[in-house]
């Protein structure tokens, strides 16, 4: 499969335009995803370490880019970016000239089908984008109570009818466990009903990634990191795609800002353009923000 088919990378331009590579600078993808944008890193010339949690995308990306590993232009890391630090030290990217966070998942892995991550195909109601990680998202649904189960799909999904769908959750799993894709989006499919174009089982799948790859608190921990890892003047890009992602990339760099570290360089997120979405539908949420450090 083709870097492409495998991931569309969103808001290339913005992201290149922002990066400014040259030729010999170094930068850490810590999404390394189908590498979309590490590509583009690599043919103006940068160095990149891959950084991906799923086996799939490393072993996809080193047999893609052999060419550029062997020539030492780029390393491919598994490993979870909450550890960017120890991962960037080990293979002496300590003083980077730019980091990237494509947050969220790859089309890849939505359209595989076999993680259990979209609402669209049946699977194993898994969502683990790292196969070592110990709890599947069935095991939160047949295990959480009540209460558990309102306060994870409110907090990691904003949604409004969480009450009613964990308590119809507990209701079914009395007779029956919940354990693939369908049986969960059925459920809530015959339980509420949304206005407008979004599934209604769009919040709770989301809810429930989250909390399965702790995706929240793995992002609060890596963007400080991060901004250690850079060299004066050096950049962060952060692509987030919903709003609690987008709301820790923001708060974090306004703190960043008080504490005189750098500048936000994005008043605003950038979005994508209408063309793009034309394109690429999932570039539709996707928000941008970067921070230059001082
Ligand atoms: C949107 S895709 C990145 C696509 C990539 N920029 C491209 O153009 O092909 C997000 C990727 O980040 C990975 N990922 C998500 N959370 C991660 C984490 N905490 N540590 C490492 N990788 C993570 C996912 O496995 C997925 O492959």
């Amino acid at each position: 499969m083709e870097t492409n088919r495998y991931h569309e990378p969103v808001l290339k331009q913005e992201v290149n335009t922002l990066l400014g590579v040259e030729t010999g600078q170094v930068y850490i993808d810590a999404t390394l995803g189908g590498g979309g944008h590490t590509k583009e890193i690599l043919a103006k010339g940068g160095k990149v370490l891959g950084i991906d949690q799923d086996n799939d995308s490393v072993q996809f990306v080193s047999n893609e880019f052999k060419l550029d590993i062997e020539r030492g232009n780029l390393i491919v890391s598994l490993g979870n970016f909450r550890n960017i630090k120890t991962i960037a030290h080990l293979h002496d990217y300590s003083r980077v000239d730019g980091i990237l966070f494509d947050l969220g998942v790859s089309s890849h892995q939505l359209d595989a089908g076999e993680k259990g991550l979209s609402f669209q195909r049946n699977a194993d109601l898994d969502m683990r984008l790292d196969e070592e990680l110990g709890v599947k998202a069935s095991d939160l649904i047949n295990g959480l109570g009540l209460k558990e189960l309102t306060l994870l799909f409110t907090k990691y999904g904003e949604e409004p009818f969480a009450y009613k769908i964990a308590k119809k959750i507990v209701e079914v799993r009395k007779t029956r466990s919940l354990v693939t894709t369908y049986d969960l989006s059925d459920l809530i499919l015959h339980t509420v009903r949304t206005k407008g174009h979004m599934h209604p089982a769009t919040r709770v799948f989301q809810a429930l990634r989250i909390a399965v790859n702790d995706e929240l608190v793995n992002l609060e921990r890596a963007l400080p990191d991060a901004l250690s890892l850079l060299k004066p003047k050096g950049r962060l890009v952060v692509i987030s795609f919903h709003s609690l992602e987008d709301r820790i990339v923001k708060q974090t760099f306004a703190k960043f800002k008080e504490r005189k570290l750098g500048e936000i360089i994005t008043k605003k997120p950038l979005q994508a353009t209408e063309k793009e979405v034309l394109t690429n539908i999932r570039s539709r949420s996707a928000k941008l923000r970067a921070f230059e450090k001082l």
